[in-house]
């Protein structure tokens, strides 16, 4: 069947996140066998308003897959938040012929992409982000290159921790959410994981936890401390002072978001991003792709951003009890 629209764009916004590319590519590839064109905008909706836009045939992805970061590049827009500015999207959009927009990036940029459609312009969000925090799928673009990379930092940590019978407090990002510190933590087999969604800010359990341990014949004791929760280096200082163990904080910081995408994240953007040009060609708009019980599916923006999503608990108690 022909394709409902003649010309897409595709975006991304927001964090950056290893995926990103491969997902662009199945964008524009996916789109192309359907007969449609397509556009790439360069950093997302600043780009959109600074009408950085330029055409994307199928040899202008080649040799993308591979590469970590985004070949559009990407921004935060504080404009693109404001109506005028959504009102000034749109309409160029309308200029350039671009009837549907691919916005691939995480919950904020779903609301921009959300307001594109309310203006007219048929658009579809896939999930890139390495927090895993959206809650109408169980994966999202980016995480699992993501906690592998801190997964490999921190047993490197760990090795200095054991060697120097250490306390370790390492912070791993994720924003609000605990997902990649609670991957890493039971991937790390770490003593404690705090995560934002749980953590009672009891310093003293923690304390106790360290002195139990040593007592147990422990030789390092790792903490995965989340984003959400911080300040790692005032709370290393507060940890040595109370248990005489000498305790240091490492911040993974921006390394947890690049390099080459996993054989994991390039499957899932590729899938991703193909469905959202397939939900285009058919004339869909305002959806979010994602992927639950094992298919790739879409739901209506306005319901995807009102979902919750909960960290699951049995993976707590689990690494709680695997710590021992
Ligand atoms: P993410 O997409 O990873 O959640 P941000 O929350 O930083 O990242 O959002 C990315 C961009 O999406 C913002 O810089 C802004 O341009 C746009 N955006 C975010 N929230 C809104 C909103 N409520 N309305 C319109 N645009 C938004
Ligand atoms: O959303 C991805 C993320 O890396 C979060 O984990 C983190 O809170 C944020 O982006 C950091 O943003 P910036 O790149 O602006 O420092």
């Amino acid at each position: 069947m022909a394709a409902k629209i003649k010309t897409i764009g595709v975006l991304t916004s927001g964090g950056d996140a290893p995926g990103m590319n491969a997902a662009i590519r199945a964008v524009v590839r996916k789109a192309i066998s359907q007969g449609m064109n397509v556009k790439g905008i360069y950093q997302g909706y600043k780009g959109l308003l600074n009408e950085e836009i330029t055409d994307l045939k199928a040899r202008d992805v080649s040799d993308t897959i591979a590469k970590g970061g985004t070949l559009l590049y990407t921004a935060r827009c504080h404009e693109f938040r404001t109506a005028e500015g959504q009102d000034q999207g749109a309409e160029i959009c309308r200029k350039h012929g671009i009837e549907g927009l691919v916005v691939i990036g995480g919950d904020g940029s779903f609301a921009g992409a959300q307001q594109l459609a309310a203006r007219g312009i048929n658009t579809i969000g896939v999930p890139g982000t390495i927090d895993l925090d959206i809650a109408c799928t169980e994966y999202t673009i980016g995480f699992d290159t993501a906690v592998n990379t801190a997964m490999e930092a921190i047993d490197k940590v760990r090795d200095t921790s054991t060697s120097h019978e250490r306390c370790s407090i390492i912070e791993v990002m994720g924003r609000n959410a605990g997902y990649i510190a609670l991957w890493c933590g039971i991937a790390n087999g770490a003593e404690d994981i705090l995560l934002p969604e749980s953590y009672d800010y009891d310093e003293q359990k923690l304390i106790n936890n360290i002195i139990e341990n040593r007592k147990r014949g422990k030789k390092h004791h790792i903490i995965v401390n989340a984003e959400g929760i911080g300040h790692s280096s005032s709370m290393a200082r507060r940890i040595e002072a109370a248990t005489g163990v000498e305790t240091r904080a490492t911040i993974l910081g921006h390394m947890q978001r690049g390099g080459s995408p996993t054989c994991k994240d390039r499957v899932y953007a590729s899938m991703m991003g193909a469905y959202a040009a397939d939900l285009l060609a058919e004339g869909k708009t305002n959806r979010v792709v994602g992927y639950r019980n094992g298919e790739y599916v879409d739901f209506d923006i306005n319901e995807a951003l009102a979902m919750q999503k909960e960290i699951p608990d049995y993976m707590l108690r689990v690494s709680k009890a695997l710590s021992i």
